[in-house]
């Protein structure tokens, strides 16, 4: 399974650029760097190896595909996040089949899932925390996903997003998920247990007490 780190802080991205498998921005993230989009986008590229998503807001596909053609020459791990819909399928369709990949986001629908699937997105982001902000099921919709793909052999890959605790990366890679990402809060967690700290703690102290 990769782990992506599901920020736009460059600091945060510093402190694990070396582990994670990627990054995925929204405009919202953007938002939170508070410095200029393209700007911010370059050092991320620069820091990470692997896919970068950055998203983009244009509703229509003729202005979404223009949008992706500039950020696409950023750097070479830049994935376009395209927002699901009529027009998000068209500038997929576009899109790919000029090199560029694609990662379609808001996704809360198996069907949607399926359209992105179709139009050959290179990956797709259901939003399990906010389905489950309305009492709703994410990790069904996950797994209903992933059938469906298994199903026709879909190359598109699941990125399982808008984490919002460790249960749910465990449960993505119950799952077989083979992307998650993860917001830095969270990822800090996958780390530790307070027993990993206090195990270490009373290792430390025998290993001192050992004759030399
Ligand atoms: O990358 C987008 C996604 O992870 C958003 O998460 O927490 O805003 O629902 P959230």
């Amino acid at each position: 399974m990769r782990i992506f780190l599901d920020t736009a802080l460059i600091e945060e991205i510093q402190a694990l650029a070396d582990i994670i498998d990627g990054v995925t921005t929204n405009p919202s993230l953007m938002a939170k760097a508070g410095r200029p989009f393209r700007e911010v986008v370059e050092e991320i590229c620069q820091l990470v190896s692997g896919p970068v998503s950055v998203e983009v807001t244009a509703l229509d596909a003729s202005g979404m595909v223009k949008e992706a053609r500039e950020l696409a020459k950023i750097a070479d791990n830049v994935v376009i996040k395209i927002p699901i819909g009529k027009e998000g399928i068209r500038a997929v369709r576009t899109l790919e089949p000029e090199g560029i990949p694609t990662n379609v986001t808001l996704v809360f629908s198996p069907v949607q899932a399926l359209w992105a699937a179709k139009a050959g997105a290179s990956y797709v982001s259901p939003f399990v925390g906010r389905i489950e902000d309305r009492a709703g099921d994410g990790m069904e919709l996950v797994s209903q996903i992933l059938q469906i793909y298994d199903n026709y052999g879909f190359g598109t890959e699941v990125i399982v997003a808008s984490v919002r605790h460790v249960k749910h990366v465990v449960e993505a890679a119950l799952l077989g998920a083979p992307i998650v990402t993860v917001p830095y809060a969270v990822m800090m967690k996958l780390f530790d247990h307070p027993l990993t700290e206090e195990g270490i703690k009373r290792f430390l102290a025998d290993w001192e007490g050992i004759p030399r």
